[in-house]
């Protein structure tokens, strides 16, 4: 039985969250002219505002209580320590490391990791100044000009998105990314390729994903049409993985292999050799700097007392959402087109982390874990789905990400954005009442049977809490705050829950059936272990390959 719901702290939030029922946001805000000052802190390069949230002092109070009484000051020190604390695949969680290769040693099982990290970076440091500088050759002799990153989930998401966040700092070769196994996005990539000049990275923790692999060999093939040689493959396939064994069995020499350890989570990957394509994209110097913003992250979640330590207070603030108002989703709402790939790293980040029904020792909680994590670049989604936020009957708990400054300064076009986001926060918080619409549809000359009509779909309840993030820009430094903020946050909420925020079972029973389906797709038997509707549906899949269909 576990015990969280019972304690003394959860009990008291319970008592404290029906004060919210008699106050809103508009009046704390009415009430305390302080409010911004007060609900707002600094972490290194990034500034949070929470005041437009349902807390008051007493609720942070509480809310640091729960964290307290879920041990959380121990479980972070366990983690940058080293400890196992993924207890059910028995192993550290060392992300945090990868970002302060300097750093004291820190032993697993009784090694010294530090200079393991070094070493790999120094590796990705002469093979990223190679091909960058062009010295490195394709098979013809011509310099890499394209890099293909072949991988899935955590082998993908980071290094996508951050590439996606920087492209003024894109100096080196063009990056893609090719992670679904349906073969039109591999297609479609390489069709206007050159296969002399491209170079694949095939990442994979495990060196096991099926998908992976497929698109792996897929892209050696069609490297092998123009290649012809065997021999040609070193020159233009390199791997990221902690597993050499299958990287052997793939045919990458182990050479042209960059290695991490099994203490790095797959969707903590981007800092480790993970972050290859990164590396090329932007250069090494400036791969240091993503560190480096992470390390100043981690610094401050390390030693921040907890109502002042950002990722603790976003991490808290998201569980009194989900566990005391029923939010079931998270909106994350940056307005630069950059980051609109962050959300899915996040997704992966938040949903993979949490989206846990046990407890660590097996117990099955009374109590909600997680939310849906989702979103999209402001403006645009305030074209689309903001009306549910602001209208609609569920409560959407959003942050809004801003550099304040543009790095692609154009005209009056960053005004419109900053504009636009202060409008949305605000707009979420005040509403509009009744009275403020009916003078509004008076002072537009409607009459009043008109105006009776249309005042109720006028009206916005308001009351709607957000977050706001700020940065000075979008730099490789403040994205990696940025990154570890929110990795930061969801262990927050997992410690909380008490659940294992770093292992992912739940993956598992959908790739078992994928590789009892697949034979019976190739062979066109079924094997009469499913249910009907997955038997009709494999039955349809099969007739509408048969050439008499
Ligand atoms: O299936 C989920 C998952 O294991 C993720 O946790 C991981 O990021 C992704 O697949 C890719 O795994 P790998 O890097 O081992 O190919």
């Amino acid at each position: 039985m576990n015990t969280l719901t019972q304690s003394a702290a959860w009990q008291a939030l319970l008592n404290h969250r029906q004060d919210f029922n008699r106050t809103s946001l508009r009046q704390l805000f009415a009430q305390d002219t302080q409010r911004f000052q007060r609900f707002s802190l600094q972490a290194g390069p990034l500034f949070l505002d929470y005041s437009r949230n349902h807390l008051m002092s007493e609720t942070l109070d509480l809310l640091t209580q729960l964290a307290q009484q879920a041990g959380l000051p121990d479980m972070i020190d366990a983690m940058f320590s080293g400890e196992p604390i993924n207890s059910t695949e028995h192993r550290a969680v060392l992300h945090t490391a990868l970002r302060d290769p300097y750093s004291a040693p820190i032993r697993v099982h009784g090694q010294d990791v530090t200079p393991l990290i070094e070493a790999v970076l120094e590796r990705m440091e002469s093979f990223v100044h190679q091909v960058r500088s062009g010295e490195w050759r394709g098979f013809t002799g011509l310099p890499i000009t394209d890099v293909v990153n072949i991988g899935i989930g955590g082998s993908d998401l980071g290094p996508a998105s951050v590439i996606a966040a920087l492209p003024g700092d894109c100096t080196g070769p063009r990056v893609h990314f090719v992670s679904n196994v349906d073969g039109a996005q591999l297609t479609y990539t390489l069709r206007h390729l050159n296969p002399a000049q491209t170079l694949f990275i095939i990442a994979s923790k495990t060196f096991t994903t099926q998908e992976t692999l497929l698109n792996a060999h897929s892209a050696r093939a069609w490297f092998m049409q123009t290649a012809g040689d065997a021999s040609f493959v070193a020159q233009h396939f390199v791997a990221l993985s902690t597993n050499e064994t299958e990287v052997k069995r793939f045919g990458i020499d182990p050479r042209h292999m960059f290695e991490f350890w099994d203490w790095v989570g797959g969707r903590y990957s981007l800092w480790s050799a993970i972050g290859l394509s990164i590396a090329l994209g932007i250069g090494m110097e400036k791969f240091r700097e993503l560190l480096a913003g992470a390390s100043i992250m981690d610094e401050h979640f390390r030693s921040a007392p907890l109502a002042q330590n950002m990722p603790v207070v976003m991490g808290l603030i998201g569980v009194w959402y989900i566990n005391f108002f029923g939010a079931q989703t998270h909106a994350i709402l940056p307005y630069d087109q950059g980051l609109e790939r962050f959300v899915a790293h996040i997704q992966q980040v938040s949903m993979e982390s949490t989206g846990k029904s046990v407890t660590l020792k097996g117990e099955s909680v009374d109590y909600a874990t997680g939310a849906v994590v989702w979103g999209g670049a402001g403006t645009n989604g305030q074209h689309a789905y903001y009306q549910l936020l602001h209208q609609g009957t569920t409560l959407i708990p959003a942050d809004f990400i801003i550099p304040l400054q543009s790095r692609a300064p154009l005209g009056t076009h960053h005004q419109l954005l900053m504009a636009n986001v202060l409008a949305q926060g605000e707009a979420l918080m005040r509403g509009k009442t009744a009275d403020e619409a009916r003078q509004e549809l008076l002072a537009q000359g409607l009459t009043e049977p008109d105006i009776t009509a249309l005042l109720p779909h006028k009206v916005f309840p308001g009351n709607r809490p957000s977050n706001t993030l700020t940065m000075s820009s979008l730099t490789p430094y403040t994205l990696g705050a940025l990154l570890a903020l929110y990795e930061h946050r969801t262990f927050v909420q997992g410690v909380v829950w008490n659940i294992n925020t770093f292992d992912q079972w739940g993956v598992e029973l959908g790739k078992q059936l994928a590789r009892l389906i697949e034979p019976e797709l190739a062979s066109g038997k079924l094997s009469g272990t499913h249910d009907a509707s997955t038997a009709g549906l494999i039955s349809r899949i099969l007739d509408s390959q048969d050439p008499h269909h």
